[in-house]
């Protein structure tokens, strides 16, 4: 998306404070890292560009890149040209029609990313022209499981447990340069990295002589290993579902309700914020929390790999590709 309205960004000063809430005054700690884009925003008086759908479909197919209207800028509006962003899963779902959220068509793809403000209204006093924004709507127990460890949201789980002193037990698919990810993980801090085979396997147990059994579980998936996983939480552990990659429901054995008490429970980040909305008090103390993480480098993002937009069709396959550990990220 090449621009977008105020009251959905959250604003920053400069790369450095990038994640800092309008509402928070900006932490002046150096940079954990360098500012995740390298290209700066194209002169002004270019026409915008966007990744326009007009009808659901395979994305490679449907997307197009095309030339935007300039939108009027109102008083309380916030021009922002759009530097870098992430395609996701969710991205793909809401493109092919699937998502449960779907933008009225035609639509701009895209959830996520950095942007630069060129122009703010009137009424506008906590932005100006040059600062870096990103989209605003962008009791755990002693150890955790979850699937998909190498996700985007896998990866962040990871160090966020370490950090916590929560011992992560991590579940990846088999592949053939399993040992590499393996490593990868581990540097980053996870505890145990395994195959969704070696849920079944008796060694399991072995895990469980060194560290609790999770009381929560995350699942990403969906299917088997769901299933799989669900068997190594604590009795009345809880399994938070908040991805469906394996496009299969998730199966619960009649014993681990009646003898093992597990709960299920969902989790989507848009109705979470729908929910706090009047919260911002928890929100921002979150956001904080994680700036933190950040700013001690107990926090990183994912692998990524960045391509000029005009690549965008090579993005959308490779995003979709098995084992490419790699999120694409378009420079706009
Ligand atoms: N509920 C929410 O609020 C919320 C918020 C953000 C994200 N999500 C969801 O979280 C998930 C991860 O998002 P992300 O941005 O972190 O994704 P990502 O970085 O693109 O990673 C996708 C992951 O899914 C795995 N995967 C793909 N197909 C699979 C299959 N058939 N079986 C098992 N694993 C499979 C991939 O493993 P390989 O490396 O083996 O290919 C990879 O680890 C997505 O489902 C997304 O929709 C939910």
């Amino acid at each position: 998306m090449q621009r977008a309205a105020a009251r959905v960004l959250r604003g920053a000063r400069t790369p450095q404070v990038l994640n800092s809430s309008v509402r928070t005054p900006p932490v002046r700690t150096p940079p954990v890292r360098s500012p995740p884009v390298r290209a700066r925003s194209a002169p002004a008086d270019t026409a915008p560009l966007g990744l326009l759908y007009e009808r659901h479909g395979e994305p490679a197919a449907v997307v197009q890149l095309k030339d935007l209207e300039e939108p009027k800028l109102g008083d309380c509006d916030v021009h922002v040209k759009m530097l870098a962003a992430p395609i996701n899963p969710a991205d793909i779902n809401m493109i092919q029609g699937t998502y449960p959220l779907l933008s009225p068509l035609p639509a701009v793809g895209g959830n996520e990313g950095v942007g630069e403000v060129l122009e703010v209204g009137r009424r506008v006093a906590a932005l100006k022209p040059g600062d870096w924004v990103i989209p605003a709507d962008a009791g755990l127990g002693d150890s955790i499981i979850q699937n998909a460890a190498n996700s985007g949201v896998g990866q962040a789980v990871i160090q966020i447990a370490r950090a916590s002193g929560i011992k992560s037990i991590n579940v990846v698919r088999n592949r053939p340069d399993l040992p590499k990810l393996v490593e990868r993980l581990m540097a980053l801090g996870a505890d145990h990295v395994i195959t969704e085979e070696m849920l079944r396997k008796p060694e399991m147990k072995d895990i469980f002589k060194s560290i609790p059994r999770p009381k929560l579980a995350l699942n990403c998936v969906g299917g088997k290993s769901t299933t799989e996983m669900l068997r190594h939480l604590q009795p009345k552990g809880t399994m938070v579902t908040y991805g469906g990659m394996a496009k299969q429901p998730v199966m619960v054995p009649v014993s681990a309700f009646i003898f093992r008490d597990v709960r299920l429970r969902g989790f989507w980040m848009t109705q979470w914020r729908k929910e706090h909305a009047q919260d911002q008090e928890s929100v921002a103390a979150m956001m904080e929390a994680l700036c933190q993480l950040i700013r001690r480098g107990q926090l990183t993002a994912p692998a990524c790999t960045e391509l000029p937009l005009q690549h965008y069709r090579a993005a959308l396959q490779d995003c979709m590709k098995p084992f490419v550990s790699s999120k694409q990220i378009l420079l706009l």
